[in-house]
């Protein structure tokens, strides 16, 4: 898809977008192609629902007095409530309605509405990312009715007064979306192709953008004592890894402790010996969707050079039964020293994370650690998939999330943690167990990951409700995987970390 900012002019070929706000009133572009097709869009509208109301679309077919192929005018709700999320989402929802269609070209003339929040270069730049997220798909194992699924779109212009402005503020939104699709390819592979080792492959890729990857096998983590995640992957054929990313780019100080992400990296979740009824199973392989945010923001920061320090580390493991598999029962030593009573094998994403937060912290001494996980169903019942939850030691860092969140459209909300929920981790013979009791899932899970936390401000944030969609749910994202994550992790080092 090829994508272009130039100053306005006719559109000769192909769709062309105006826009209106609530009313529905005619932006000054949506006027003058009604105008040009002699009031076809006003004729449309009195038949129509269009309101202007933000996702609506309105659409004329090649009217007569214009050269275009197609008119969309793409609602963009109250003037005073529009901002960057509502370019990206109308822009979306223009690209969305030509799903199906041969359309090759498609033209956005999109006005700032007087009082809106979004004008010039910026919201330039948020149309063509609302139009580029939208514009994904995940075709690879696709071999028949290819016409159906594959986006004919190859043109893809904004118009815009300072096509200099709008190029220069495209820049980080490119690197930002690039690494979405990445995160988004990540989750949508299927178990059988993404293992361990390939994921672990795919990141050492990223090598060539300037980050430093290690990868350790399961020889170097047993030397580090990581039995905790070790036993996770037991019972897989497949050999578990850890990766860790790199990124110096802070300026003044390149040995300026870094900010730290960890991911849960679960590439496939069976349960283990607790093994998974079969339709709890199915998505499974979404599990490493923690790591996939974490690769992804790694990747973004390479491509954008964001003046910061920065590691990633992710813990990649199949959880399967077998023969050797870890059994409900065990009792594995971490990294950290603290002992696990492992009674459900099947709430292993916090065995993962309890290593590879502890090596982080160890190692890379950061300012903050930050993991991802996709770590319990409980924050899927709490919060359904419009907030990921929140846990943190660290007011500041909670705010700063939760900011970062609602500008880019990835919205937490915080959960508490507290000391009483410790008692439903005692375990008869261990330091701990690994489950809770009866309620309060979400939180013993964020609770048993606190303990592998030293004095670090740390954030844990549970996108298991977020990580995938069954419907295409939210405007900006048509796959199954969401990449959530990156967006938010990007926006809250641009906002607070970097200089
Ligand atoms: N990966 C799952 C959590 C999950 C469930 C993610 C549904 C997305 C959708 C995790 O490893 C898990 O199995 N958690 C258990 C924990 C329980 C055994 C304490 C759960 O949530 O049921
Ligand atoms: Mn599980
Ligand atoms: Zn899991």
């Amino acid at each position: 898809m090829q994508l272009s900012f130039v100053a306005p002019s006719a559109v000769n070929s192909g769709v062309w977008v105006a826009a209106a706000v609530e009313g529905p009133t005619l932006l000054p572009a949506a006027e003058r192609a009604d105008k040009s097709c002699d009031g076809a869009i006003g004729r449309a509208l009195k038949v129509s629902r269009f309101t202007g109301k933000p996702g609506q679309v309105l659409e004329v077919l090649a009217p007569a007095g214009v050269k275009a192929s197609r008119l969309l005018i793409v609602g963009l709700g109250k003037p005073e409530n529009f901002d960057v999320n509502g370019a990206e989402a109308a822009a979306a929802a223009a690209i969305g309605r030509l799903k199906g269609t041969a359309e090759t070209e498609i033209a956005f003339e999109i006005d700032a509405p007087k009082g809106g929040k979004a004008r010039g270069g910026k919201l330039a730049a948020h149309l063509a990312l609302g139009a580029r997220l939208k514009s994904y798909a995940f075709n690879h194992y696709r071999t028949k009715e290819l016409d159906e699924h594959e986006s004919k779109l190859k043109k893809v212009t904004i118009f815009t007064a300072d096509p200099q402005a709008a190029r220069k503020a495209w820049r980080p939104c490119e690197a930002v979306a690039d690494s979405v699709f990445l995160a988004r390819d990540l989750v949508n592979e299927p178990p059988n192709v993404l293992s361990p080792v390939e994921f672990a492959r795919r990141a050492k890729t990223l090598s060539k953008l300037g980050l430093k990857v290690e990868v350790l096998g399961e020889e170097q983590m047993k030397k580090l004592g990581m039995g905790a995640l070790l036993g996770v992957g037991q019972g897989s054929e497949r050999e578990s890894q850890l990766v860790v990313l790199q990124w110096h780019g802070a300026k003044k100080k390149k040995t300026a402790p870094p900010v730290a992400f960890v991911g849960k990296g679960v590439c496939f979740d069976s349960g283990g010996l607790s093994l998974k009824p079969g339709t709890a199973m199915m998505g499974m392989k979404g599990d490493m969707g923690g790591a996939a945010a974490v690769v992804g923001t790694m990747r973004t920061l390479a491509v954008r050079k964001a003046r910061v320090n920065a590691v990633g580390v992710i813990g990649l493991v199949e959880n399967m039964p077998d023969g050797k598999a870890q059994r409900p029962d065990d009792v594995v030593k971490s990294m950290s020293g603290q002992t696990v009573e492992v009674l459900n094998t099947d709430a292993e994403g916090r065995l993962v994370l309890a290593d590879a937060l502890w090596y982080a912290q160890m190692r890379f001494k950061p300012k903050f650690v930050i993991d991802l996980a996709t770590l319990t169903g409980a924050i899927l019942i709490a919060l359904g998939a419009e907030h990921a939850g929140l846990f943190s030691n660290d007011d500041k860092l909670s705010e700063r999330l939760t900011e970062a969140g609602k500008e880019v459209g990835e919205p937490v909300w915080r959960l508490p943690l507290a000391s009483a929920y410790d008692k439903l981790l005692r375990s008869k013979i261990a330091d701990m167990k690994n489950i809770g009791g009866q309620g309060a899932g979400s939180i013993t899970a964020a609770q048993f990951l606190q303990r592998f936390v030293e004095k670090t401000p740390w954030a844990h944030l549970d996108i298991a409700g977020v990580a995938w969609q069954d419907n295409e749910q939210k405007p900006l994202i048509p796959s199954w995987g969401t990449g959530w994550g990156v967006r938010l992790l990007d926006r809250l080092v641009a906002d607070h970390y970097e200089g």
